[in-house]
């Protein structure tokens, strides 16, 4: 499985990508991202668990690879899918030097593209911290809709944080694809 954007592609992440990816998860990332390995070890067990919650359509990741230096810069894609129920939870993490250039955008619309389109999901979910502007941002230039906030359900760093629910609905996907907005 590949998508492929004009900057960036993305593939199924292996286990020999561990190292790769463990060596770009720096400490700022941590904090705002779901990650639980905290070794690579740990990444190595966690990328060996992705087939069988792929078949599973559990969860459904992708390594983001800059298609200029072929090196993998993120990962992304889908947490929390609820196929009879038709929804599932994006998420995405960029490496820190790569940020501010456009890579979590165009790798969301693709996660987005697939959500829709391949695992015919009729809702899109994300959530981001409230202390996190860049991953709102992110999400609203995206067309995604806050509902609201979800009080104390995260952390940041040791203390509970408030989280805001963004949804996007296929309807309003298909519509904003059909005016050809960015
Ligand atoms: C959030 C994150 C993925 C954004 O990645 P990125 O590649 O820098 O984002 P993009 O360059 O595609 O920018 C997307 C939008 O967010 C805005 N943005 C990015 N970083 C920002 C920041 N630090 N502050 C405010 N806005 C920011 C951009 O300006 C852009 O908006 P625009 O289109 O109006 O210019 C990245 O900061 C990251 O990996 N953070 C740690 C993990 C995380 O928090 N993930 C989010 C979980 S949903």
């Amino acid at each position: 499985m590949k998508l492929v954007g004009d900057k960036v592609y993305l593939r199924y992440p292996t286990v020999d990508d561990a190292e790769e990816i463990f060596e770009r998860l720096t400490s700022k990332i941590r904090r705002t991202a779901h990650i639980g390995a905290k070794t690579v070890q740990d990444q190595r067990a966690w990328l060996k668990s992705h087939p069988k919650m792929r078949r599973e359509k559990q969860e459904i990741h992708f390594a983001i690879v800059e298609k200029k230096t072929e090196e993998i810069i993120g990962l992304g894609g889908f947490c929390n899918l609820h196929m009879r129920k038709k929804y599932g939870e994006v998420g995405v993490w960029i490496t820190e030097s790569k940020w501010k250039k456009g890579f979590a955008k165009e790798a969301t619309k693709l996660f987005m593209k697939y959500g829709f389109e391949d695992l015919n999901l009729n809702r899109v979910e994300a959530v981001a911290r409230v202390k996190n502007p860049a991953a709102w941002r992110l999400l609203e230039n995206l067309g995604m809709t806050r509902e609201g906030t979800l009080r104390q359900r995260a952390k940041l760093g040791d203390k509970p944080a408030d989280d805001y629910m963004y949804s996007i609905l296929k309807s309003e996907w298909g519509k904003k694809n059909a005016n050809n907005r960015d």
